[in-house]
């Protein structure tokens, strides 16, 4: 039936007036809401709800149960086309009493053509319903949204209960998604000539074995060259990659050269020799999005094999980490998972489904690339395998041993070990338990031991802890020898994730240096779904505001899909080399919001050449259509090229005095410029 004749088939409450003629008029009518299209609500994930809660369960408040209404999570919005012909919209709203986790709290906004008409305040979980009355003549979009009500969850299950509208008249209401679905293309396809992508930096320790591979789109057959190398590393005149060892700690500046027949193209390197590794983000590809626990070592050289396939390594995509899931799960159902943690001599065993690390190691080394892994500091991971509790020196030498260049120490298990409880039985308590993590001192500790187990190992490590923010990491993470430290819970693909995500990303943007990042968690682009891949739920534009803003915040950049499905439109996102540029800036700071307009937030990175990135970032649900005039709020004066990234085009000379920019951001978009001041 279509949504037309549906809601026409339940008008009730119908107030029928005589008039003085004793003539039959329908003056108003009512419309549930629950008999709408709600499946167009974003939210933070599973089925919006239509007289249920999001999980399938009655709607229940404070322990009263209702029949009808909207199940959601909160965050979420429903946007419904009312074209004026609704007079009043009533419901009840509170948080549903199935989910008691993380003290939900969560507050029920709506907005009338984009004007505050209501707002419930913050509701806690077990608060009764509140009534939302909301006059609403002339008002032609409605939006109710649900935002996080302070307690950083942004999955509370929260209820419209009892929801409708009472119309003048015989009405029908659509309700609709309004960001775009157009899947467009931006980043302009390398020129045959060679160009150099790879960093302008990079870390090594003394003694470490060097492995550097000078990235450069164009056609092959490419010879490389390298002048001002020092003495200890050679370059692979083929491949482009640099290896070697060098001795003593120093600054080295290097010119790179690549050659084709089309021509040559030259790049600066600087290699610094001393303490600091990571000097710009790592950037590669993890197994957690796309295949959670179904990772194997056939499935990690099937995407180091794509990188190399997809051309993304020729734009400076470097390291391949597997996740979770390449250890023991003594309790899995899956025989390829089952067996005992460790050998009688205490070393990890791997499961059956990667039989030889040190050979994966050295295939993902042989395309050029690094390769990375993963444990826990508790006895088990956040999957139940093998953790590295009690066996840290063992682990951190047994990664060396393999070749490993990356490892991602993930909390999880550990807050069993602070509670005391039995530390050998998976089953017995649950894996992740954030005892502990909001204490300074039983916090960092665990870090800190694995930390100084890889600075003892002769190879350099890039340390990514893994603790989703807990105790500001960003504070003490480089105190452990932490090169990175993820700042969130566990990204999705979805909306509410990963603006939730980004705006909370500015409390730590100071700590951001060379060699320290602050980890917003990994990209939802292309295929991905944890074990059961689909194409990303963010929408196009929503995809652009995510690279780009990961961009902005140097943030380590972390593809996490399925590599051999990279589709045109993904594969653009991801080899733009101007906007991968921005990320890797030596500088190395991070970008904050500096001004608000709305719902249009403007982030500024400081870049090297002393211009800056500015990503014009729309969070809201309409174009952001505007004349821009501001500059001095984002710390431009004077003469400017302005040069729009994404297009690698030069826009306009620009005078900040008296100039300004005609702004036109797609709703859940962004404009990405680079502003460099004219000499
Ligand atoms: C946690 C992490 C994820 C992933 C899984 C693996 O949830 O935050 O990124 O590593 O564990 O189990």
């Amino acid at each position: 039936m279509s949504i037309t004749k549906r809601i026409k088939s339940v008008i009730s409450g119908l107030i029928i007036l005589f008039s003085a003629f004793g003539i039959q008029t329908i003056t108003a009518q009512t419309v549930w809401l629950d008999q709408l299209d709600l499946s167009t609500a974003t939210q933070g994930y599973g089925t919006p709800g239509s007289n249920k809660t999001v999980d399938g369960k009655p709607l229940t408040i404070a322990g009263k149960t209702y029949e009808r209404g909207f199940g959601s999570h909160s965050e979420s919005s429903l946007t419904i086309l009312l074209e004026g012909k609704a007079t009043l919209f009533t419901a009840q709203v509170g948080i549903d009493d199935e989910v008691k986790g993380q003290r939900p709290a969560a507050e029920f906004v709506v907005y009338g053509d984009n004007q505050k008409l209501w707002s419930s305040g913050v509701m806690r979980l077990g608060d009764t319903a509140r009534t939302c009355s909301v006059k609403l003549n002339g008002v032609r979009k409605l939006e109710l949204v649900v935002i996080d009500g302070g307690n950083g969850n942004y999955y509370d299950h929260v209820d419209w209960v009892d929801a409708k509208f009472e119309t003048t008249g015989v009405a029908t209401f659509k309700t609709f998604n309004p960001i775009s679905n157009e899947q467009y293309i931006l980043t302009p396809k390398p020129s045959a000539s060679p160009k150099i992508n790879s960093a302008k930096v990079f870390g090594v320790r003394p003694g470490s074995p060097f492995q550097f591979l000078v990235a450069a789109t164009g056609d092959r057959p490419m010879i490389f060259s390298a002048r001002g190398l020092p003495k200890g590393l050679k370059i692979n005149k083929k491949t482009g990659v640099i290896t070697g060892s060098l001795s003593k700690a120093g600054t080295f500046e290097v010119t790179l050269a690549a050659k084709n027949a089309k021509g040559k193209a030259e790049k600066k390197l600087r290699i610094v020799c001393g303490d600091r590794i990571s000097l710009t983000p790592p950037m590669g590809w993890n197994s957690w999005n796309c295949f959670a626990n179904e990772v194997s070592a056939d499935k990690v050289k099937r995407a180091a094999d794509a990188m190399v396939k997809s051309g993304l390594i020729n734009h400076g995509w470097t390291y391949v980490n597997i996740d979770d899931f390449w250890e023991n799960n003594r309790d899995s159902k899956d025989e390829s998972l089952r067996g005992e943690f460790r050998d009688v001599d205490g070393n990890i065993v791997t499961n059956s489904r990667f039989v030889d690390m040190k050979g994966l190691a050295d295939y993902v080394h042989d395309l050029g690339l690094k390769i990375g892994l993963y444990s826990s500091p508790g006895p088990w991971t956040c999957g139940g395998c093998a953790g590295s509790y009690g066996y840290e020196k063992q682990d951190a030498e047994s990664y060396a041993k393999w070749g490993f260049d990356y490892l991602k120490y993930d909390w999880c298990s550990y807050g069993n070990v602070i509670n005391g409880l039995p530390n050998n039985d998976p089953s017995k308590v649950s894996s992740l338990s954030y005892n502990g993590g909001n204490e300074l001192n039983t916090a960092i500790k665990p870090f800190k031991v694995m930390g100084e187990y890889l600075r003892q190992q002769p190879r350099d490590i890039v340390y990514s802890v893994c603790q989703y923010g807990m105790s500001d990491v960003w504070k003490w993470g480089d105190s452990v020898n932490g090169n990175c430290w993820r700042t969130t819970n566990d990204i999705t693909d979805t909306w509410v994730s990963v603006k939730n995500i980004a705006l909370d990303q500015d409390k730590s943007a100071p700590y951001a240096k060379p060699g320290n990042w602050n980890d917003p968690d990994m990209l939802v682009v292309g295929h991905v779904g944890w074990g059961n891949p689909h194409p990303s739920k963010l929408k196009p534009d929503e995809q652009y505001l995510h690279i780009s803003l990961w961009s902005l915040f140097s943030a380590p950049l972390l593809i996490g899909c399925d590599m051999e499905k990279l589709d045109d439109f993904t594969l653009n996102l991801l080899t733009n080399d101007e906007v991968i540029e921005i990320n890797q800036d030596p500088l190395g700071k991070q970008a904050t919001c500096l001004q608000t307009i709305g719902e249009l937030r403007i982030y500024v990175k400081e870049l090297e050449d002393g211009s800056r990135a500015v990503g014009f970032c729309n969070f809201g649900i309409d174009r952001a259509d505007i004349s821009y005039k501001d500059f001095e709020k984002l710390g431009l004066n004077g003469q400017f090229v302005v040069r729009d990234l994404w297009r690698q085009k030069d826009l306009s000379n620009l005078a900040t005095e008296s100039g300004e920019l005609k702004l036109n951001v797609p709703a859940h978009g962004v404009v990405l410029y680079k502003f460099t001041p004219v000499k």
